[in-house]
């Protein structure tokens, strides 16, 4: 099939849907196509659980302390003008969010209660329990549905983005004004690969967190959009600044996502301890069990190298029984299920691959090197999150870059054009049906070497020997995809490789220590800034 739609959407998590809802709304005269690889409310967003930061009480806190908060835990690798615009225009864009009707808890004064989380130094973390993400996702999903112009196809598989080469024409890395004109896209309803045509194409495909074994996030999180620039060489940049979650839910099955135990449960007054009760987090920050994700990670990661042990402790006994269950609900039940009672013993937890801090280059009107292609959300970088992002600064910054591509691209569609001559997807050769254990194997193999050579501490050693396999890995899977018919496992894989080369090879170029990235055969920090890839 062969679609022409204006706009082309990528992805309806927070960002994509922010985006659309806010495009449908000032064009209703543009049709607008949101295509999502499974359905419209699974994503990353629906599991976040802390929530959204934003500068709310002004009489204790203001813009300024959040800039500083969100500096100091990115280790000052951040843009500070992005981090100021952001912290800036993020309480609007929460406000248009309660507009559309997400809801967030509110304490006995009708006001909105503030939570805690690493590395703040004010209560700013607006909140549903421990539900923030679903009710986002609930909340933009419904409303999208109000607009006659947006169509949203569940099960459209985006597998590559269609610009100059598809027209013959050589692209590389350094060629100029390299056009966006859409989407090649595997119907998975169909198992046809549809051609799908834009004027401005918005891609919110989100992070990759599956590249490792123990993650947070959800199996659609594999890096596609990522992966689909690199190869239609846009610019990416600062992939090694991977974040670790310090607090999963400890899970000795190796059952994937592995649940996570909210930063908001410490800003709650959970304590880290260990097996024997032992409060360790003072000797790294005294901020304890309160500093930024990058320390506290790395300090359970060490410990649990130290004792010899399989999890650290999170210890919420003594918090009241019913304000618990009323803030956390989902995690109590969770932990229940895990044969553990929070009320009565410490919960076991570990860290967890939790979120890519680079990504896709884009600009402050979310813009990307490829002409006619925009981005926001998790899938990008934009100077933001520096080193390692700020506790639940994510959903805001996604909010911020999706309104602002809304008034960029706002201003350009109408000059804006489609490329009528893009031919389609060419399947020729490909005739053998797929080897299912090969694909199934080799994501295994990925994910044991990212998650033991390139984890929360990284040697030079570690990382040569990741780009070894990975290398082998990307031949193999290459030689299957031209031999083979394409499925979406087999295009996930593909990706899952691109990013992990992209993570462990920024790794190996950025010689030195900071944030996320912790190498011990270059302790320091060294005056480095992003990390592009050739
Ligand atoms: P996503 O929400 O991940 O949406 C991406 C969409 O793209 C999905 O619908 C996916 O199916 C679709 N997609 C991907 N690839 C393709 C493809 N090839 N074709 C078609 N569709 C595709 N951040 C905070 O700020 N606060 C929090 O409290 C918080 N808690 C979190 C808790 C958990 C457990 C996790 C995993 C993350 C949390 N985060 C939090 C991070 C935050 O949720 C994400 O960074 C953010 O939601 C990403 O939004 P997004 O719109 O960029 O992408
Ligand atoms: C959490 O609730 O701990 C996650 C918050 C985030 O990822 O920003």
């Amino acid at each position: 099939m062969r679609y022409k739609t204006d706009i082309l959407v990528i992805g309806p998590g927070i960002a994509g849907l922010t985006f659309t809802i806010k495009m449908a709304e000032a064009r209703p005269d543009l049709k607008i196509t949101v295509l999502t690889k499974t359905t419209e409310r699974e994503s990353n967003t629906r599991y976040a659980q802390g929530g959204v930061a934003a500068v709310w009480d002004f009489e204790n806190d203001n813009f300024e302390k959040h800039v500083a908060d969100t500096l100091d835990a990115g280790a000052e690798l951040n843009d500070v003008e992005v981090v100021r615009m952001v912290v800036r225009e993020g309480p609007e864009r929460v406000k248009d969010i309660i507009k559309w009707g997400a809801r967030f808890d509110k304490n006995e004064s009708d006001e909105y209660e503030l939570g805690r989380e690493g590395g703040h130094s004010e209560n700013r973390i607006l909140h549903f329990k421990d539900l923030t993400g679903w009710e986002i996702q609930r909340t933009l999903a419904d409303k999208v549905r109000q607009f006659e112009n947006v169509e949203v196809l569940e099960h459209y598989f985006a597998m590559d983005l269609i610009t100059q080469h598809h027209l013959n024409r050589i692209v590389t890395r350094v060629t100029p004004g390299i056009c966006c004109y859409g989407a090649y896209v595997l119907n998975k309803n169909t198992n046809e690969t549809d051609t799908f045509l834009s004027r401005m194409t918005f891609l919110a495909t989100g992070g990759a967190g599956q590249i490792y074994k123990a993650t947070t996030n959800p199996v659609i999180a594999t890096g596609d959009g990522i992966a689909m620039v690199y190869r239609a060489k846009g610019r990416i940049a600062n992939m090694e600044f991977v974040q670790f979650h310090p607090t999963a839910l400890y899970n000795p099955k190796g059952l994937s996502p592995d649940f996570l135990v909210s930063e908001a449960v410490r800003g709650y007054g959970g304590i880290l301890k260990a097996a024997d009760g032992e409060e360790f987090m003072d000797k790294y920050d005294p901020r304890k069990s309160l500093a930024p994700r990058d320390i506290v990670a790395r300090a359970i990661d060490h410990e649990m190298k130290v004792r010899g042990v399989e999890n650290m402790f999170l210890d919420v006994r003594h918090i009241d029984k019913k304000k618990f269950l009323d803030h956390f609900p989902t995690i109590h039940e969770a932990c229940l299920d895990a044969g553990v009672n929070p009320m009565k013993q410490m919960i076991p937890v570990v860290p967890a691959c939790h979120y890519m801090c680079g990504g896709i280059v884009i600009d402050k009107n979310g813009a990307t090197s490829i002409k006619g292609l925009y981005a926001a959300g998790e899938a990008t970088y934009s100077g933001l999150h520096g080193a390692n992002r700020l506790a639940s600064n994510s959903l805001l910054g996604a909010m911020v870059f999706a309104d602002r591509s809304f008034k960029h691209i706002s201003e350009l569609i109408d000059q804006s054009t489609f490329e009528d001559k893009i031919p389609d997807w060419n399947a020729k050769g490909t005739t053998e049906p797929n080897e299912m254990i090969l694909i199934t194997q080799s994501t295994k193999e990925l994910k044991e070497i990212m998650s033991s050579y390139v984890g929360i501490v990284r040697t030079n050693t570690r990382l040569k020997r990741a780009v070894d396999r990975i290398l082998l890995l990307y031949k193999e899977t290459e030689d299957l995809y031209k031999e083979t018919v394409i499925s979406p496992q087999l295009f996930e894989l593909r990706n899952m490789i691109t990013l992990a080369f992209l993570v462990t090879s920024g790794a190996q170029m950025r010689q030195e220590s900071r944030g996320l990235h912790y190498n011990t055969d270059y302790p320091d920090e060294a005056p480095y800034n992003e990390i592009t890839y050739m």
